[in-house]
């Protein structure tokens, strides 16, 4: 049986008051914000106006792993999650003794839908002489059975450290970013088949055409897509390293192949540039997601006045599957440190 490690309260219906003046709205979130002892962490797929409160009100917008950093070390008695449930998820688990809130409780993520966690458990049994990586878009109970957890910001790093010790890898679940590891470093993987739904959709031969249409521009791909498209790229990368390089690199246009909520920190850390979406469509595509989560949309200024005024989506976890995942979660976040790793968020980008 899989084991059930988190349950969330659901949003009721009847909380859900029509609001029309966002200002009003914006002020009321700010004043429950501080009222509650409470931050908000968001992710750069979300809406710009929940993008743009988490920065005015001392929150913080980032990648997955810079984003369990700050929830981690920032003194708040509540942390929002404006984002998906493993990231809230993440938060709980290195944060037993604060109270987590998501905007949503459906917002889920199709690699942890692809890894259920007795399934995976069942694989790692039959491998049991592979050290086990997985990707943090899984649940709590697939983490707790993981050696190490990583993020996309230092899955290189990780495995490389491994590699050298002479570690064989289990990896899971993202296959295309578990190619792109096992490329980089030469490592010794077995990697389970799970994929993201939005990045997933990105065709290389398109990009391609894109690219010789566009000879000024420079090609950003995070490693959630297709080797095809890795391969097209100029800089691949997590979230906040694509973000870096659309500030630092002369090109005055990119082409972005990742969710296109980014798209509004990359305008406003990098002003008069051009971004433009990789493609997705083309004849025989069958692009469901079109560069944008279904389930980071989930996430909205309503739903976060809601949360805040009733407490509903809070996360739970069960405390013997916390204490197992807490592990592989702090040894990330300890190598991290400890290789000055770290991405800094708002300093650097
Ligand atoms: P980052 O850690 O690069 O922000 O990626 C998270 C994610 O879900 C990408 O789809
Ligand atoms: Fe998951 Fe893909 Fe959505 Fe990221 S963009 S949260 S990997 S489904």
């Amino acid at each position: 049986m899989q084991q059930q490690a988190f349950s969330i309260t659901p949003l009721s219906s009847a909380a859900q008051t029509p609001r029309t003046d966002r200002s009003q709205l914006i002020a009321h979130i700010k004043r429950m914000l501080v009222a509650q002892n409470a931050v908000l962490v968001a992710h750069y797929y979300v809406a710009p106006e929940l993008q743009e409160l988490a920065d005015e009100t001392g929150g913080y917008v980032s990648d997955s792993l810079d984003m369990a950093r700050f929830g981690h070390e920032h003194a708040a008695k509540t942390l929002i999650v404006a984002g998906v449930r493993f990231m809230g998820e993440t938060a709980k688990i290195l944060n037993p003794e604060k109270r987590v809130l998501m905007l949503d409780s459906a917002a889920t993520c199709s690699l942890d839908e692809d890894c259920p966690a007795d399934a995976f458990a069942e694989f790692c049994d039959a491998h049991p002489e592979r050290t086990v990586v997985v990707y943090s878009n899984t649940s709590a109970a697939v983490k707790a059975r993981a050696d190490w957890v990583v993020t996309s910001s230092i899955a290189v790093k990780v495995v490389e450290h491994l590699h050298k010790q002479g570690k064989k890898i289990l990896w899971a679940p993202d296959k295309h970013l578990g190619h792109y590891v096992q490329q980089v470093t030469g490592a010794d993987m077995l990697i389970w088949q799970g994929a993201c739904i939005v990045h997933n959709e990105f065709k290389a031969k398109l990009l391609a055409d894109m690219k010789a249409a566009h000879p000024e521009a420079a090609v950003l791909v995070h490693p959630e897509s297709p080797a095809g498209v890795i391969a097209l790229a100029d800089v691949v990368g997590s979230t906040s390293a694509l973000i870096k390089a659309a500030k630092t690199l002369p090109n005055p246009t990119f082409i972005v192949a990742t969710d296109n909520g980014i798209f509004h920190k990359m305008h406003e850390v990098a002003p008069g540039k051009t971004f433009l979406e990789a493609p997705t469509g083309g004849v025989g595509a069958t692009c469901k997601s079109c560069a944008h989560c279904p389930w980071m949309e989930m996430n909205t200024l309503d739903k976060l006045a809601q949360v805040l005024e009733t407490g509903a989506n809070e996360i739970h976890i069960d405390e013997a599957v916390r204490q197992k995942a807490v592990i592989s979660i702090q040894r990330m976040l300890d190598f991290a440190k400890s290789t000055q790793y770290m991405v800094m968020g708002k300093g650097n980008v």
